[in-house]
């Protein structure tokens, strides 16, 4: 069951959205050569918590961290850890969290020092195929067509499309319906139609190479099989009877 929220509850899922991309704001100047993936997770659930929020992973299914660190051939759920960024790599930071018993969600991959063109062009074009999927997150439209928007833009940069890992509806729970995949799946049919009020987490994960994932036997972190790099772009959108709002998106960007 999709949940349809009312536009006072989307005021309060901006609000929870609004923590989200003050968070990005402040973890920016952190996402540097020599910073270790736990001291972003520090940063960001301190900042969290400061500001009346809660971390939505933290614990959830047992997840141990607040944030997901998923260095270069990461695509998702990386574990903050020791690792210390170098010059040249990507992180995709991926941020959860709740406040006032809604969540936001939302990701950016951040670029350290010197990061060769190919990869840095992999960025790109993830946070381009969100808004090319986002063209079609409006009332008459239908889920797949967000799905082959996002699959059309990658393919055609030539990068792949993660099929293991999907966007979903936000609210109360941090997943609910419906699924948004990132590639037109005829086994899922159109899906959903879109209905003002229908709020979700659009997340392209697109790779260099093969889409092909494998998860690391810490159980959370997925890698590409072929070790070549992966990035994620991720917003947490509202239907209205426009232009859909990012929530997790400062207004003025
Ligand atoms: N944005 C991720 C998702 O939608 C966050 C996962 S948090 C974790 O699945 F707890 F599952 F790791
Ligand atoms: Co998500």
């Amino acid at each position: 069951m999709i949940h349809i929220k009312s536009e006072a509850e989307i005021e309060q899922m901006r609000a929870a959205g609004k923590l989200v991309s003050d968070t990005f704001k402040m973890l920016q100047e952190y996402a540097v050569a020599g910073t270790a993936t736990e001291k972003l997770d520090k940063l960001a659930h301190d900042f969290i918590c400061d500001h009346g929020g809660t971390p939505s992973c933290l614990n959830y299914c047992g997840y141990p961290k607040t944030i997901c660190t998923s260095v270069n051939e990461q695509v998702v759920h990386g574990i903050p850890g020791k690792y210390v960024l170098r010059d040249g790599d990507i992180v995709s930071c991926d941020i959860v969290a709740e406040l006032s018993g809604w969540h936001g969600d939302a990701t950016r991959t951040f670029l350290i020092g010197e990061v060769e063109p190919r990869v840095r062009d992999l960025v790109e074009v993830s946070r381009e195929c969100f808004f090319e999927g986002l063209k079609f997150a409006k009332p008459g439209y239908r889920v797949s067509d967000i799905s082959k928007a996002i699959q059309a833009c990658a393919e055609s940069h030539g990068y792949g499309v993660v099929e293991e890992y999907i966007g979903h509806g936000i609210g109360r729970q941090m997943h609910e319906s419906p699924d948004i995949p990132n590639f037109y799946d005829p086994r899922r049919g159109k899906g959903a139609r879109l209905l003002k009020g229908m709020v979700f987490a659009v997340e392209p994960m697109i790779t260099l190479g093969s889409p092909r994932v494998r998860v690391l036997s810490d159980g959370w972190t997925a890698v590409t099989a072929d070790g070549l790099a992966s990035a994620h772009y991720e917003n947490t959108v509202a239907i209205t009877d426009g232009e859909p709002l990012i929530l997790t998106m400062p207004v003025e960007e």
